[in-house]
């Protein structure tokens, strides 16, 4: 296995208590595969990639759990040791929102070619040759390492963004969002160069969105996010038809489809406060088969079609 993760945990400290974004999650990544992580806005889906990446604000309250890349633990990792070996190296992601924070007066092949000049110290005319390849592995012509970032539509950022994330040449990419501010046609063609990527580089990919139809094609696996917690893990062939947790079955159930007559339902209620989330199953406020265990245990992961689902109807 590529990347094991095990009980991760990640709370923030605020003034009201501890948000708890990321509240005991497991999951495993192979190589060449695609995990697709899915959940409405807040479940903890940024905390859960930022957590990988360890890119975390100060206000962290409890950072812990197992990460393995490899035989490698990564959380006892020194902040040196993590920064040389493992981020961009061995896990790159692309941030959600990363393609509005490309600094607007230095020329876009220049922040690209930066983690090649910090982290492998090649020259300036080095890397900016690696980010020419680079940029025509991403659909990009080789001019545009000189445009300014005003001067790339946002699909041509996003693509320069990817190319970035690409220049050490990582085991994993982890992709937060990374078509959610592109109109439909744009975010089509970067989901195929993510599939061509996939395909030619052998990249294994977390991808993470609120858009579970977006994500089918692309995904071997799905893993659903609700409430800091992963409620259901499993192929993409078998959630999909049939998906087993009955957050997951609201959420598939609330995609529009054009050939059926089917209306969308929407998820009644809101997603919880994380800083004081339901008792026992987190979902139980919003569930329609919530029976009386369910507000008073938390249900265990139960193994279901090669996967699991954290519900009590499948104990
Ligand atoms: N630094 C922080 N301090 C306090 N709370 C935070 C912090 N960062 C995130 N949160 C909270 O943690 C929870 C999970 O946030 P996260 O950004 O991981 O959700 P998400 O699933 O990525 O949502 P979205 O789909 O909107 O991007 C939210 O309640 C969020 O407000
Ligand atoms: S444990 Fe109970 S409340 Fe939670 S999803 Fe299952 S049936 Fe619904
Ligand atoms: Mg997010």
């Amino acid at each position: 296995m590529l990347l094991e993760v095990s009980n991760l945990r990640l709370y923030f400290k605020t003034l009201r208590g501890d948000v708890k974004a990321v509240d005991g999650v497991s999951f495993s990544l192979d190589k060449g595969k695609t995990l697709g992580i899915v959940g409405e806005s807040g479940c903890g889906k940024s905390s859960t990639a930022n957590a990988i990446v360890r890119n975390l604000p100060r206000n962290v309250s409890r950072y812990e759990g197992r990460i393995c890349l490899e035989d490698m633990d990564l959380i006892p990792l020194s902040e040196d040791e993590f920064r040389s070996k493992i981020r961009w190296r061995r896990i790159s992601m692309v941030f959600q929102g990363a393609m509005n924070s490309l600094n607007p007066v230095l020329k876009v092949g220049f922040q690209v070619a930066e983690p090649l000049i910090i982290h492998k110290g090649l020259s300036r005319g080095e890397a900016l040759k690696i980010v020419e390849e680079l940029f025509r592995l991403v659909g990009l012509s080789s001019e545009i390492v000189n445009r300014y970032p005003h001067e790339l539509s946002g699909g041509m950022k996003q693509r320069a963004i990817i190319a970035m994330a690409l220049t050490l040449n990582p085991d994993i990419l982890i992709l937060d969002e990374p078509t959610s501010a592109l109109d439909v046609s744009i975010q089509a063609q970067i989901m195929n160069l993510l599939k061509n990527l996939k395909r030619k580089l052998g990249i294994s990919m977390i991808f993470i969105t609120h858009d579970i139809a977006l994500a089918s094609d692309i995904c071997d696996e799905f893993g659903v996010m609700y409430a800091g917690e992963l409620v259901e893990l499993g192929s993409a062939e078998k959630i999909l038809p049939s998906p087993k947790h009955p957050y997951t079955q609201k959420l598939l159930s609330s995609i529009p489809r054009l050939h059926s007559d089917k209306t969308p339902e929407f998820i009644p209620g809101a997603p919880p406060d994380l800083v004081a989330p339901p008792s026992g199953c987190r979902f139980h406020p919003r569930c329609p088969y919530v029976m009386d265990k369910c507000s008073r245990e938390n249900p265990p992961n139960t193994l279901v079609n090669g996967g699991f689902v954290k519900c009590w109807l499948y104990k």
